[in-house]
């Protein structure tokens, strides 16, 4: 799988530098903008890029902070806005050789109380940001959506030819995202990818939010000694994929030869919630309180990726143990908590 990184027939060639260097597995040199890089996954993003490539970061600090970026601060760019901007915008993207799109509202329920904010957000966010990239010559951007396009239907695993079934205004954004990526690409020939994402969790996600990702949840709850809350009886599934997996399967979609495609990033593995407590009890040495609560109307009861096309396509498997990333989670947590008081 090595050898150098070559651009897909359908690339205009307006925007390579000369001296380029990008290994099909890591980029190299190359000047990379990410929306949303102060978020919880961006955030990551940027820190496995920014030693080897030059990286701006677009976001408007909604959700996002800029602390997420203390690692990498001084080594980036970044720039306050929103992608609404398109001056801004338009000026940030010129001489851009890869653009991951993130930045979004990212809550479900939110998305059901104010459906026109989030059309504006991520739908018109969304067309803005391909619009400028395809404008400034950028050879490829990938478009990071969401497994809740798959909707909750019963088969699983979840494949990629499997028809949309978005099921709130959230879902329907990142479907409508997609859409627009396999329009601008049609019309321009810029290259496009498209990244469903299946549940992330790591350090810095956002426990406090009401839906945020039980993980994050339920670590928050062991660093401050409170019991967790479970919905449900626990048997719930989920693909976890650990955000630094999260950020290899990102770079490897932006320098692979899947120009077009659409791909799933999770582990393949379907965890019960019930399992999440039952390896944080092992890795603090003791039972963990839970209390149950009544199970949530509209949460998804199964969900799994079928990965075999990441594999295939980018030779990307989860490395991450759900044992080890919830170990670095849950550290960050403690870490947190010892802030805060
Ligand atoms: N966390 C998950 O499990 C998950 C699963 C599937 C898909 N995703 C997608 O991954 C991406 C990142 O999610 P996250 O979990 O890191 O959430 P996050 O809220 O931490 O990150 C989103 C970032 O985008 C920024 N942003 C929002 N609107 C913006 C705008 N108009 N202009 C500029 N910046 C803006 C926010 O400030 C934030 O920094 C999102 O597109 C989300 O839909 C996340």
């Amino acid at each position: 799988m090595g050898g150098e990184f070559a651009l897909d027939e359908s690339s205009r060639n307006g925007n390579v530098m000369p001296n380029l260097s990008v290994r099909a597995e890591e980029m190299e040199g190359a000047r990379i903008l990410v929306t949303g890089g102060a978020g919880f996954i961006g955030s990551h993003l940027v820190d496995h890029l920014v030693a080897r490539n030059e990286v701006t970061v677009i976001d408007d600090l909604s959700t996002g902070t800029l602390r997420n970026l203390g690692r990498a601060r001084g080594r980036v760019h970044v720039k306050k806005v929103s992608v609404l901007e398109t001056d801004t915008l338009a000026t940030a993207m010129k001489g851009q050789q890869i653009v991951y799109h993130l930045a979004a509202k990212t809550s479900v329920p939110e998305s059901v109380a104010k459906p026109e904010a989030y059309w504006r957000n991520n739908v018109e966010g969304t067309v803005r940001v391909l619009r400028a990239a395809a404008d400034a010559s950028v050879r490829r951007v990938v478009f990071v959506s969401s497994a809740a396009v798959y909707g909750d239907s019963p088969e699983m695993p979840k494949v990629e030819s499997m028809r949309p079934d978005p099921k709130s205004p959230y879902a329907v954004t990142k479907m409508v995202g997609e859409f627009a990526c396999e329009e601008i690409r049609g019309m321009t020939g810029m290259e496009t990818v498209v990244v469903r994402l299946f549940n992330a969790y790591g350090p810095r996600q956002d426990p406090s939010a009401p839906y945020s990702g039980v993980m994050a949840k339920f670590c928050a709850a062991v660093a401050a000694n409170r019991p967790l809350e479970i919905y449900g009886d626990g048997d719930q599934t989920r693909d976890f994929l650990f955000v630094a997996d999260i950020a290899e399967g990102l770079e490897l979609a932006g320098v692979k030869s899947v120009n077009g495609a659409t791909l799933n990033l999770g582990s393949g593995e379907a965890i019960t919630v019930n399992d999440v407590v039952r390896n944080l009890s092992e890795i603090v040495g003791r039972p963990i309180r839970a209390v149950r609560e009544p199970e949530r109307p509209g949460d998804i009861r199964h969900s799994r990726a079928d990965v075999s096309k990441a594999k295939e396509k980018l030779g990307f498997t989860a490395r991450t143990t759900v044992r080890e990333g919830l170990k670095k989670t849950l550290e960050d947590a403690r870490k947190r908590a010892a802030h805060a008081s």
